[in-house]
């Protein structure tokens, strides 16, 4: 989150994510000023843990922090590619009650796959 390109929003998120093979990769967002290239946090680390890992790397866990304590659910691209490499994947972050604990596929029904 410390690390985070923001000087648009001047919204730092974090997050960080547990791969099966226990290792932690984590990453911040990254914006443009064409807005709409923002890469968000969840898959700056999602796409840092394949260029470190591999494309084997499968998502456990993923926590998102942002430094506003706002209320923070990924957003529904970041929903799709936690899928494809955690599709039992849990997910940690801040919502409008407090923190939340759910499985991708509640945050993400009938995720697109192709095999
Ligand atoms: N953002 C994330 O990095 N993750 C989220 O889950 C929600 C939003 C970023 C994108 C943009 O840089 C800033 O927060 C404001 O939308």
């Amino acid at each position: 989150m410390k690390n985070a390109y923001a000087p648009y929003s001047h919204f730092r998120v974090g997050a960080a994510l547990l791969t099966a093979s226990g290792k932690v990769f984590s990453g911040c967002n990254v914006e443009n000023a064409s807005y709409g290239v923002t890469n968000c946090a969840e898959r700056t680390a999602i796409f840092s843990a394949v260029a470190q890992a591999g494309p084997k790397m499968e998502i456990c866990a993923i926590a998102i922090v942002n430094d506003h304590d706002a209320p923070c659910a990924p957003c529904g691209a970041c929903r799709q590619v936690i899928y494809e490499f955690g599709p039992t994947a849990t997910v940690f972050f801040l919502g409008a009650k407090g923190w939340m604990e759910l499985p991708i596929t509640d945050l993400l029904p009938e995720g697109f796959r192709l095999q």
